[in-house]
């Protein structure tokens, strides 16, 4: 068994740095393994035009510690009154390299997100005819659904159609948490990747809610049943290239997560390559752990692989930190329950 593992460097297909304080704190715990990642748009207020990527993009880099090196690739937050042109151009000039589409109140800061999906029609157009690939949270978000079934019912009445009605578009399904997610990209031909998060392959829904409820191990969208957790596990160890990272890593300060209404997401930057070796390892795919983080995202977003590689070491227990101190308040690294042997070489 090999102890060591060299790795095209990593990318991150889905990532929220925030602003400010935490955007300052999180920066380095991506930068320090990751070459590049799709930032998501949900500020307050989100991102929505060229002009607000752009600065949020600088902002990003005036946060980065001098001597990392790291590369944001913006996404625009999708609303019923996008302006197709302003995409087009945003995208022209290498502002943005993806659309977010998050159902209007599925998550964290999405009140401004889409609620009659006609309304979006021409945008997703435009964007068919580009290649611009969109992001979709996938969850409806009917009062009438129940929690975990709502990534399925997403597939059947909103996200098959649309892509039905707009030929050519290219969508990259997020966080897919179910068996179902796993089959729909599967099945789906060229134009559809899945991301998977590193919580996602360890979590399950009894981890959130038995013998206590652990606020940390909550997001959206919701870890589900252990059938579902394998299914993901096989995903993501299969080397198909329909499936790569994005960890999600979402950072909520503690006081936000611990509460009688606690925020959803996961913060796992900080230890999401040494988890994903375990379990890599564990599945015996070690070989495609390197397809996983750093071919098939560059490839669907045809874009290079990085240039230069990381080295995975295996030896005694990793020490990271449990807690991630910003200004605002401290962050709570995610606890995958059990000690990590992989560490990433300085
Ligand atoms: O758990 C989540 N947290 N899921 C999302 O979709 C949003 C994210 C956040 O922004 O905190
Ligand atoms: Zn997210």
């Amino acid at each position: 068994m090999s102890h060591r593992l060299t790795l095209r460097r990593p990318d991150d297909w889905h990532l929220h740095l925030r602003d400010g304080a935490v955007l300052a704190a999180v920066l380095p715990e991506s930068a320090r393994h990751f070459a590049r990642a799709i930032v998501m748009p949900n500020l307050v207020p989100p991102v929505v035009t060229g002009a607000q990527a752009s600065a949020y993009r600088q902002r990003i880099r005036a946060a980065l510690p001098m001597g990392m090196d790291f590369t944001p690739l913006m996404t625009l937050y999708l609303t019923e009154t996008t302006d197709p042109k302003d995409v087009k151009a945003a995208a022209k000039v290498g502002t943005i390299t993806a659309v977010k589409l998050y159902p209007a109140g599925a998550t964290t800061n999405s009140a401004s997100g889409v609620r009659d999906f006609d309304r979006v029609r021409g945008v997703l157009e435009t964007m068919a005819e580009i290649g611009l690939p969109l992001c979709v949270h996938g969850e409806v978000t009917d009062a009438d659904i129940d929690i975990f079934d709502r990534e399925a019912v997403f597939i059947d009445r909103v996200l098959d159609p649309i892509r039905r009605r707009t030929p050519g578009l290219r969508v990259v399904m997020e966080h897919i948490t179910t068996r179902d997610g796993v089959d729909y990209v599967t099945s789906g031909g060229a134009d559809i990747a899945g991301t998977i998060t590193m919580h996602h392959l360890i979590l399950n829904r009894n981890h959130i809610l038995v013998g206590g409820i652990r606020p940390h191990y909550y997001c959206l969208p919701v870890a589900k049943r252990e059938e579902h957790r394998l299914a993901l596990r096989a995903a993501a160890t299969s080397g198909d290239p329909s499936f790569f990272l994005g960890t999600d890593s979402a950072p909520h300060v503690d006081a936000l997560k611990e509460s009688a209404c606690g925020c959803a997401g996961c913060f796992t930057a900080t230890n999401t390559l040494s988890i994903l070796a375990h379990v890599f390892e564990e599945e015996g795919a070690l070989d495609r752990l390197e397809a996983f983080t750093s071919l098939n995202g560059p490839a669907f977003y045809r874009l290079p692989p990085n240039a230069d590689s990381i080295t995975l070491t295996k030896g005694d227990p990793v020490a990271y930190p449990a807690k991630i101190a910003t200004a605002d308040g401290p962050i709570t690294v995610f606890d995958p329950g059990f000690p990590l042997l992989w560490r990433v070489a300085e």
